[in-house]
């Protein structure tokens, strides 16, 4: 396959970009194999679109690893998924070092177990002066939640007169997210043909592209991502003005 790099313009590269990572199961059962296979075969497609972002300059990857509806799987899943990403993060940390990333996570982090907890403190701390790529990973996380959560700290400091109703602003609201750093994403990408958003980043995709590619997570590649890139910088980006306002 024709290598796609050499078609993307450097000048326009996504600064932020957020990846529902769909269809290891559905990969396992086309192959005959357990669903945790599935799982396991998705870090090699995490690896691609790590090493593919870090070629090309994006600042912010922020990846859906674990959604806080997906404790609702099998325990024997849940177990096989969290152990999976004890085991990545173990394993890649060279890798982050290597390359000047920078591992952060946004979620309900304090539901994961102890092993989880410790080998992301750890990480996050040891990757913290890396000032390339920032990793996000989504682990626990609900949307809903996170602006619900918002809205709470919010009213709190309404009803201790901290702050006035009219003081909460788009930017006020931001900046109770745990994503209060990030810019919003420019590019969402979900795989598995699904077209849906799953309670990811209600908030900061307002003004997102979308694209959905049919592949299974375990099958996407580092050449699927750049197809995305280039798919995003075919793209008008409007921001609610008119095409003539934007030529201007
Ligand atoms: C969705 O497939 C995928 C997940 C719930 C988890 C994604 C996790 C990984 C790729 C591995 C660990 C991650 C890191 C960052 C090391 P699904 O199970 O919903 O697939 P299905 O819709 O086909 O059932």
């Amino acid at each position: 396959m024709k290598n796609q790099t050499s078609n993307i313009n450097k000048d326009r590269i996504p600064k932020h970009v957020a990846i529902i990572m769909d269809g290891n199961g559905r990969w396992a059962k086309k192959n005959g194999l357990l669903r945790t296979i599935g799982h396991s075969n998705g870090v090699k497609s995490v690896r691609e679109v790590v090493e593919a972002s870090v070629e090309l300059g994006v600042s912010f990857l922020t990846l859906y690893a674990f959604s806080n509806e997906n404790w609702k799987r099998p325990k024997t899943e849940v177990n096989a998924l969290l152990e999976l990403l004890v085991k990545s993060l173990n394993k890649e940390l060279p890798t982050f070092q290597e390359n000047n990333i920078q591992l952060q996570t946004i979620g309900e982090t304090q539901n994961l177990p102890k092993r989880c907890h410790k080998i992301l403190r750890e990480t996050i701390e040891k990757t913290a002066n890396n000032d390339g790529l920032k990793l996000v990973l989504a682990l626990s996380y609900s949307s809903k939640l996170e602006i619900l959560n918002s809205v709470k700290t919010l009213a709190q400091k309404v009803a201790e007169k901290i702050i006035s109703p009219e003081d909460i602003t788009e930017s006020v609201f931001s900046n109770e997210l745990y994503t209060a750093e990030h810019p919003d994403p420019d590019l969402l990408i979900r795989t598995s043909g699904e077209h849906r958003i799953s309670n990811f980043l209600l908030w900061q995709i307002a003004y997102a592209e979308l694209y959905f590619s049919p592949k299974l997570w375990p099958d996407f590649t580092k050449e699927d991502f750049f197809e995305a890139i280039l798919d995003y910088q075919n793209r008008e980006r409007r921001f609610g003005k008119t095409a003539e306002q934007l030529k201007n």
